[in-house]
């Protein structure tokens, strides 16, 4: 366990409402609103940024024990270079420290640690980690927690559109095989499965460069609750509303 005090009552009570056959395999969350939360509490951002990586640890936590395969989460986006010196400094920072004092723990929860995004051009310590973190949790074959990290879907597009074009100029494929299989391979999402369900926090409605082939055809779920207050509770309501959809994907009722 990461963190104590979890409420017992409520989880027993929601947890009869959920189906635990159904949940989801694969949850990609938007863990937007630090600023606010730190903002609302007369707080530097960066207090914002350091909560939500304890929310991060328990969400992380609540759902390995609900059974959910896969968990990828947005921490640094490729635009996020915008932000102040400071604030893109501590982001950087904020990791290795979550790393050091967590590897242990998540190593020894069978948690196999996986990151997408431009790691190269990631300050050589994150990338050491990053490395380090990677290295330590292969052998395990618990959640796949995947941190999207400098990562950008546009820039990811255009590197597989790259690796594809080289592919077909080395003839290692001809232009008529390329197919969805084949260029799904080219993501650095390569092996997760499908994303189920992605969550976005802080009451906003864009994607914001995120897993934009990945979620062809996936459920939203959009919350006002800023990401450092995502909770239990609120996850456990965010997959009671995923079980309450519908999913079609292009096809009719009952199929
Ligand atoms: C999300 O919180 C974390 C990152 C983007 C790194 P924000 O920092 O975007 O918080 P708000 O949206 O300004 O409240
Ligand atoms: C998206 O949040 C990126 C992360 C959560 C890491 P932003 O706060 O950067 O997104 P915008 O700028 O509001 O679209
Ligand atoms: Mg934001």
């Amino acid at each position: 366990m990461f963190f104590k005090n979890r409420n017992k009552k409520l989880k027993r009570e929601m947890l009869t409402q959920i189906d635990r056959g159904d949940v989801p395999g694969h949850i990609a969350f938007i863990m937007d609103g630090n600023g606010r939360w730190a903002k609302k509490k007369g707080l530097p951002r960066t207090a914002g940024h350091m909560e939500g990586g304890k929310a991060l640890l328990k969400t992380l936590e609540e759902c390995m024990e609900l059974g959910i395969k896969a968990v990828t989460v947005y921490a640094f986006s490729t635009e996020n270079w915008k932000r102040p010196k400071e604030e893109v400094e501590y982001l950087m920072a904020l990791p290795r420290k979550y790393i050091n004092k967590y590897l242990p723990m998540l190593k020894e929860r069978n948690v196999v640690m996986n990151f997408i995004g431009n790691i190269e051009a990631l300050p050589e310590p994150l990338q050491n980690d990053i490395a380090k973190s990677i290295e330590e949790t292969k052998d395990n074959n618990g959640i796949v927690f995947t941190i999207a990290i400098n990562y950008g879907s546009q820039d990811e597009l255009l590197a597989a559109t790259k690796l594809i074009c080289q592919d077909v100029k080395d003839d290692i494929v001809s232009i008529t095989d390329i197919n969805q299989d084949y260029f799904e391979t080219k993501l650095f999402t390569n092996g997760l499965p499908p994303v189920d369900l992605l969550v976005r926090t802080s009451g906003e409605v864009r994607v914001s460069n995120f897993l934009l082939w990945q979620l062809a055809y996936t459920e939203f779920h959009f919350t006002d609750t800023l990401w450092p207050d995502f909770n239990q509770e609120e996850l456990y309501k965010t997959i009671l509303d995923y079980q309450n959809r519908q999913r079609r994907y292009g096809g009719l009722k009952g199929e």
